[in-house]
């Protein structure tokens, strides 16, 4: 073999190795695999000169040029290894968690005590074989009261201030339309078991006691042979399930267009125990709710026949119960929204 070339050899291999050591990335690194071992390199030029030459010095060159090729691809797989812990090891040293860190604080909601009392109550009544359904807030007149037995000129229309939409529409001042929209739905099948939980609205001077906008529950059992006396077992086992075995429900008369009879509901106050206190005023009793006999032309307007079948209704304040449960002695608290206020509830 000449010289030359066992010089030009030992050039192309020096210079190999020298820019190797320069090849930082993997990038480079796959530059400098083209440029020294592809076929457009010098040795692969030189491969392919080899066939112009005499049997033996195409041995010798062959075989010198497969020990540099050797050479030179056993350099690059050990720098390749190396270039590749270094950049793991940069990759891992990024990507670091430092999992001893304390962690951020993730701001936690409350849900609102009226909420709570909506669940709490559902739950009770789901429990007692009741199903849950809504209804509309904006109403017609003809909902809201006349199907209720309350026609235009009733006096009983001032027992709700009405924020009135059009001559028609409302803003319904209480839940009890549903009872009429259940029983419509249900197309005169029994039994009918419901509550209803839902905003109403009536025209109030907000104060400690009133607001404009509140919240009601509606109850509502139609069935044959439905008694007063299932009212009353029914609001009791409510009234030892929501504030404890020790309660007791007291049925007031009273009046409502669309129960017969009617009655309001006292618990025994949950401040004093029935002792007397300033909460209960010294009677030992606190009124949660109103009631009564689904009126007999309510049950007929609605497709149930009077004759045949009964019912109870009620209808019961969730900001009273809340107010009584967790000791809010004004109901504005339950709609400022004062976070104050509110994260008191986090826990509760
Ligand atoms: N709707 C009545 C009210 O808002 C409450 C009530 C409901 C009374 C059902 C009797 C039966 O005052």
């Amino acid at each position: 073999m000449s010289d030359t070339w066992r010089h030009e050899l030992e050039a192309i291999r020096e210079q190999a190795m020298a820019s190797l050591a320069l090849a930082s990335d993997s990038k480079a690194l796959n530059d400098w695999r083209v440029e020294v071992l592809g076929k457009k390199s010098a040795l692969g030029q030189m491969s392919k000169a080899m066939g112009g030459l005499a049997p033996e010095d195409r041995r010798v060159l062959g075989e010198a040029l497969n020990r540099i090729r050797q050479e030179l691809e056993q350099a690059w797989r050990s720098r390749q290894a190396e270039i590749e812990a270094k950049e793991k090891a940069l990759r891992l040293e990024r990507e670091r968690i430092d999992v001893t860190l304390p962690g951020r604080d993730v701001p936690l909601g409350a849900m609102h005590p009226i909420s709570r009392v909506i669940e709490e109550i559902e739950d009770i009544f789901v429990s007692l074989g009741f199903s849950v359904v809504e209804g509309p807030e904006v109403e017609t007149d003809h909902y809201n009261f006349e199907l209720l037995n309350i026609p235009k000129d009733h006096p009983a229309r001032d027992m709700q201030d009405t924020f009135y939409l059009t001559d028609e529409w409302l803003l319904r001042t209480h839940t009890s339309p549903m009872q009429v929209r259940t029983m419509e739905r249900m197309r005169g099948r029994t039994p009918i078991r419901v509550i209803v939980p839902g905003r109403v609205y009536r025209r109030d001077e907000d104060d400690a006691t009133h607001s404009h906008q509140f919240t009601q529950i509606e109850g509502l059992v139609v069935d044959e042979g439905i008694r007063m006396s299932d009212l009353k077992g029914t609001l009791e086992a409510f009234a030892k399930a929501l504030f404890g075995p020790s309660q007791r429900v007291r049925l007031r008369p009273s009046y409502f267009p669309f129960t017969e009879p009617s009655c309001e509901v006292d618990l025994v106050c949950v401040s004093c125990g029935g002792s007397g206190c300033r909460m209960c005023k010294g009677t030992g009793w606190i009124e949660i709710l109103g009631a009564g006999m689904v009126h007999p032309r309510v049950l007929d307007m609605s497709g149930y026949d009077s004759a045949r079948y009964t019912g109870f209704a009620f209808g019961l304040g969730a900001e009273r119960i809340a107010m009584l449960r967790y000791g809010i002695s004004d109901i504005r608290m339950l709609y400022q929204n004062d976070l104050r206020f509110l994260r008191q509830f986090r826990h509760a």
